[in-house]
């Protein structure tokens, strides 16, 4: 039998920084599932098709062959055996996977190779759906959140630190409107699911943090191991 954790919340929560980490103390594979949204919208950008154009970016997808692989460890996403873990971080490609994530049929071509991968591997997860669609029996859910303000300020040091720095207002605007986006979608769209614990960052530092989803985990899984 494997364990799995869902860890869901907005963009900037502090997601893929903790899954990390948590993964490698507990020994589990850390699987981002936003490098998977993002792949979608790499591809619709390469083959100039705009990520609102549901159609045209579903054919794409049927044709294409998006994939996770890992690489000692560390993950990397695949378009049609390019590796394009470094393309898929521009700045654009956030938008892009937002605005494809929204297409239905996006979401379900996207759903099985989530669904394998936790089918046979001890898995932390990190999305906005793990919890209430993708894995609803996982072993153990959280709900990542962290003010709008705070979220834009860590973006803002990240893209700075990256080199491809932006104007703290334009970070800002760029989350809330992602943050809309993400919860009023119809299909599975960015939720607390109801057995899921929240925790809230705002004011705590990485360590404080990571404490918490520590603890939380290790209470569920004690019992279990
Ligand atoms: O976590 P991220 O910023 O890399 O995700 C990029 C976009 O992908 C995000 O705006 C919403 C979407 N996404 C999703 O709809 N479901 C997931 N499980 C993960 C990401």
């Amino acid at each position: 039998m494997f364990f799995s954790i869902a860890l869901d919340g907005p963009s900037g929560a502090g997601k893929s920084t903790l899954a990390r980490a948590l993964a490698a103390s507990l020994s589990f594979i850390y699987m981002d599932t936003g490098a998977l949204y993002r792949t979608v919208g790499y591809l619709a950008f390469l083959n100039h098709i705009p990520p609102t154009d549901a159609p045209a970016v579903t054919a794409a997808l049927s044709s294409a062959r998006v994939e996770i692989r890992f690489l000692d460890g560390s993950q990397h996403a695949f378009l049609n055996d390019t590796d394009v873990s470094d393309e898929i971080r521009l700045p654009e490609m956030s938008r892009y996977a937002s605005l494809v994530s929204v297409i239905p049929e996006v979401r379900t071509l996207l759903l099985k190779p989530q669904r394998d991968f936790a089918a046979s591997h001890n898995v932390i997860m990190d999305g906005r759906d793990i919890g209430t669609v993708v894995l609803p029996d996982a072993t153990v859910k959280i709900f990542l959140t962290a003010s709008p303000e705070e979220r834009a300020a860590r973006r803002f040091l990240e893209l700075q630190q990256r080199g491809t720095p932006q104007p703290y207002e334009s970070v800002l605007a760029d989350i809330l409107e992602r943050d809309a986006r993400d919860s009023t979608r119809a299909v599975a769209p960015l939720k607390k699911a109801p057995d899921a614990i929240t925790v809230d960052t705002t004011g705590l530092t990485f360590e404080q943090s990571y404490q918490k989803l520590y603890t939380i985990i290790q209470q569920k899984l004690a019992p279990l191991q």
